[in-house]
């Protein structure tokens, strides 16, 4: 037996299908935004963080796993996706043409060193979205109203989205000299690590985490304070167009952000599940305005995005009841009554597979009890009977398990026998009230939730019979 490396997880079984609902809704979202699929490496040169994510940051001072190849090449496992995002966009020279903006979105594997805990691991998967060639206030809205939505989509109510503007360079020059100075006559008392950041980059002690720090660094100074005018502008910009488009926000002048490539707007989405946890921010982007220009690209492209962690988001959804939706069962269980029919078997199961029905066989030769208990645990439609008569005749029992209903029917009429019954069960379905619209005339009764916070689906409707079991008006 060997141990996990700490801090990493399996994915597999139930749980894998929970990420692959995540990330499709995700992709198929994206789509929708006009963003294309990038695939970049998980190895980079180490360089690539220290340039874009910086020095001074924690992930790169930290958190980095870092290695010399066999050519003595300082290699590190990606921390977050956006430096190997924009450099494949440089290096593929997508802005050369000046055709802005080039939209990327993203997902895979990240690493850091960090001390694992509750939806913090070491290694853990990002989704994201980069929009490079930026030259209006909208693109930062269009990135953050992707991740707003997206996280409605996926059943995220009461988001809190927190908000900040970094400013422009002059902005935030202003802004550390006045860091600089309040902080000078504190940062003696202060942690290790922030005395660090003092030398480093004054900004990044506002991320220190240590109680008697946050004291200090309560009273700094605000960086609304110290935002030119174009900065401000930008901003209000940002902020007017999120009201119309009725997204809530919090601005929270604390927010700095742990990466050194942001300037202007920043922004993260946290979110409190039903039990109270709080898993840190499910997702975080914000403007960059230098880092196209230090990596190679055009110097006065500018670019926006956001990523959010995977395992946070199936955490949350995980004790909320979000995932109901999945359906992991399967069409067909194929039982043949004895070794020999095996082969038959088979060949049925190859049709069925083909015809596009998900279907499993018992080729463990199991009694027919067993083979029914191991339908149900599969969760299949129907189980579908093979003994020597079906052999025979040519034929098949088919045992519609969610009415006990059974029929013999031939071989080259089971596809489309099969077809009928699924479709007459999703006819049925669509008659149920679960796809009409509720009171408010707006929302799918699916999607909607009832007084006490439950799914309308599972609930009673006023008649007190069961939504799902109602037919519609
Ligand atoms: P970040 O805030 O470092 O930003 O990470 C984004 C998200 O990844 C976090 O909000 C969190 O959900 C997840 N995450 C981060 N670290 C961990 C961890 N150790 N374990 C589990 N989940 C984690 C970035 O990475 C930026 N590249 C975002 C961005 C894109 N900014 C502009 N474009």
């Amino acid at each position: 037996m060997f141990n996990l490396v700490k801090g990493t997880h399996d994915i597999i079984l139930n749980e894998a299908d929970k990420y692959t609902y995540v990330e499709q809704t995700l992709i198929q979202f994206a789509e929708f935004y006009n963003f294309k699929e990038f695939r970049t490496p998980i190895i980079e040169s180490s360089d690539l963080f220290q340039r874009s994510v910086g020095d001074s940051s924690d992930i790169v001072r930290k958190e980095m796993y870092t290695f010399l190849d066999k050519g003595d090449r300082s290699i590190t496992l990606r921390p977050e996706i956006t430096a190997g995002i924009i450099r494949s966009i440089v290096n593929n020279k997508l802005l050369a043409l000046g055709d802005y903006p080039v939209k990327a979105y993203y997902v895979g594997p990240c690493f850091r060193y960090e001390r694992p805990q509750q939806g913090r691991y070491r290694q853990f998967n990002q989704f994201g979205i980069e929009i490079a060639g930026v030259t209006s206030p909208y693109r930062d809205v269009e990135a953050i109203s992707f991740g707003y939505f997206a996280l409605k989509l996926l059943g995220f109510e009461n988001l809190k989205l927190k908000i900040n503007s970094l400013g422009d360079d002059e902005s935030r020059k202003n802004y550390r000299e006045a860091l600089n100075k309040y902080f000078a006559s504190y940062v003696d008392q202060m942690c290790d690590d922030c005395k660090e950041r003092y030398k480093l980059n004054v900004l990044r002690i506002l991320d220190c985490k240590i109680k008697e720090d946050q004291e200090i660094i309560k009273n700094a100074p605000k960086i609304s304070d110290y935002l030119t005018d174009k900065s401000k502008d930008y901003f209000q910009k940002v902020l007017n167009s999120l009201d119309e488009l009725g997204i809530e926000y919090e601005i929270d002048d604390g927010l700095v952000r742990g990466l050194d490539y942001y300037s202007d707007v920043v922004f993260e989405f946290h979110y409190t599940s039903s039990k109270g946890l709080s898993y840190g921010a499910l997702g975080a982007g914000g403007h960059y305005n230098k880092l196209i220009g230090e990596i190679g690209g055009p110097k006065d492209c500018e670019g926006c995005g956001l990523a959010m962690g995977i395992e946070r988001l199936v955490s949350v959804m995980e004790d909320d009841g979000l995932f109901s939706n999945i359906d992991d069962g399967i069409d067909c269980y194929i039982m043949p009554l004895s070794q020999e029919f095996q082969p038959n078997a088979l060949n049925i199961l190859s049709l069925l597979r083909l015809n596009g029905f998900k279907s499993e066989v018992s080729l463990e030769g199991k009694s027919l009890k067993a083979m029914f208990k191991k339908a149900l645990k599969l969760n299949a439609k129907f189980a579908l009977i093979i003994g020597e008569d079906e052999i025979k005749t040519n034929s098949i029992i088919c045992k519609n398990l969610s009415n006990q209903e059974q029929e013999s029917i031939l071989i080259e009429d089971l596809v489309r026998y099969l077809d009928s019954q699924i479709d007459a069960e999703e006819e049925h379905h669509h008659e149920c009230c679960c796809h009409d619209h509720n009171e408010s005339d707006k929302d799918c009764c699916c999607h909607a939730h009832d007084d006490e916070g439950k799914h309308c689906c599972h609930n009673q409707n006023e008649d007190h019979e069961c939504c799902r079991e109602k037919k519609g008006n």
